[in-house]
């Protein structure tokens, strides 16, 4: 086990801390050789990743769903990746905006495309690609908004495909997380199929939301 109070907690409360996405992106090019060591550590216990693979599995790659193809938005080093490799999907891309990290995420071998992307911007893909998309870690302080974000999460989503993503509980209200979720449910783009408090960073008791999306058929 980790000792408490070193710089590996230190780099946990400096990510959530960026003030920009420079500072973030700097941040996560000193992390990434060890960030899965850290995070994954007792002291951290970071649980969120196995927890959202199996929402996945059991809300969206259920029915024997070899031809999935799933998106992991923010996927970092792929520990998502990892944990949903026991689903049986078809494909899994990933998306970052840390080159460094998506460097370890290459060599899980998981992952059928990995592309340098910025989550606070429109996302290059197209409308309507993947049945599920995973999003980890990635709605936390000092990271990634609502808006564009989880409206391009959608929008690359196959109707009644599904968003599975974690928000930090603490920004879930003032981050307007819980507001931009309102505004996609009344344009009807969306159903809210979960959206339940749930262990996160589980070491230092912090949880997140929990948030299952479905795209609603609006032909
Ligand atoms: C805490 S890590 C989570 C990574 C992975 N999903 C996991 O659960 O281990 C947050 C990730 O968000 C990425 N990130 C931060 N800002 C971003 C942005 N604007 N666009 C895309 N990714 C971003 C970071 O590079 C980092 O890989």
């Amino acid at each position: 086990m980790l000792a408490p109070n070193t710089v590996n907690e230190l780099y946990l409360g400096q990510a959530r801390a960026s003030g920009s996405t420079k500072d973030c992106m700097a941040l996560y090019e000193r992390w990434a050789e060890t960030y899965d060591d850290e995070v994954t550590d007792e002291a951290q216990d970071y649980v969120a990743p196995v927890l959202v693979a199996q929402a996945a599995i059991q809300y969206g790659l259920s029915n024997g769903a070899t031809n999935s193809i799933v998106l992991d938005a923010g996927c970092g080093t792929g520990l998502v990746g990892v944990a949903l490799g026991l689903a049986k999907a078809k494909a899994i891309d990933g998306i970052d905006l840390s080159q460094p990290m998506l460097a370890i995420a290459r060599k899980t071998g998981v992952y059928r495309d990995l592309t340098v992307a910025d989550m606070n911007a429109p996302i290059a893909k197209a409308d309507e690609t993947y049945d599920v998309v995973s999003c980890v870690g990635t709605f936390t302080l000092g990271h990634v908004g609502p808006d564009p974000a989880l409206r391009e999460l959608v929008r690359v989503t196959k109707t009644k495909g599904i968003v599975v993503s974690t928000i930090l509980e603490e920004i879930w209200v003032p981050g307007g997380f819980q507001a931009e979720v309102e505004k996609l449910k009344a344009e009807g783009l969306v159903k809210v199929v979960t959206e339940e408090l749930i262990d996160y960073v589980k070491g230092h008791g912090d949880k997140a939301v929990l948030l299952i999306l479905e795209k609603i058929d609006r032909t």
